[in-house]
């Protein structure tokens, strides 16, 4: 009897947990819809620069964090323009790419 109930108990739970992911998934996407379209004029982000560099870079670069630390310039600042000069001839003709993954460079 108890363990017919407890089962009934774990199949409910079950239940619930995969409803709440799937309206967790929902709303992941509801939230993140309006952000999606990608041009330029957004903020670099690191997550995207980081599935950016795997698509464009990761073939020949596989350590990301020794690349920028070759990288010329004292700081950020510095690294960025070295970056935005040579990465347009480089494997990151978009500007929205490119920002993305200088940024996610920066982050290692
Ligand atoms: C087809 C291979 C290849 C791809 C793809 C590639 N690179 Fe390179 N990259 C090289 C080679 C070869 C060099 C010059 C030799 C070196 O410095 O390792 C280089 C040099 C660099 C340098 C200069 C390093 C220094 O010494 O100053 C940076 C920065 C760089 N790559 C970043 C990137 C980024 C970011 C991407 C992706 C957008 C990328 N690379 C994609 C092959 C590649």
């Amino acid at each position: 009897m108890f363990e017919a109930l407890g089962e009934e108990r774990h199949f409910h739970l079950k239940r619930l947990t995969r409803g709440l992911m799937v309206a967790g998934t929902a709303l992941t996407f509801a939230l993140a819809a309006p952000l999606a379209p990608a041009h330029a004029t957004e903020e670099a982000d690191v997550t995207r620069g980081e599935a950016a560099y795997e698509a464009s870079c990761a073939s020949c670069h596989a350590a990301p964090a020794r690349i920028i630390a070759r990288v010329e310039g004292a700081d950020d600042a510095e690294k960025t323009e070295a970056l935005e000069a040579f990465l347009p001839d480089h494997y990151a003709e978009d500007d929205q790419d490119r920002a993305d993954i200088i940024a996610y460079m920066l982050s290692l």
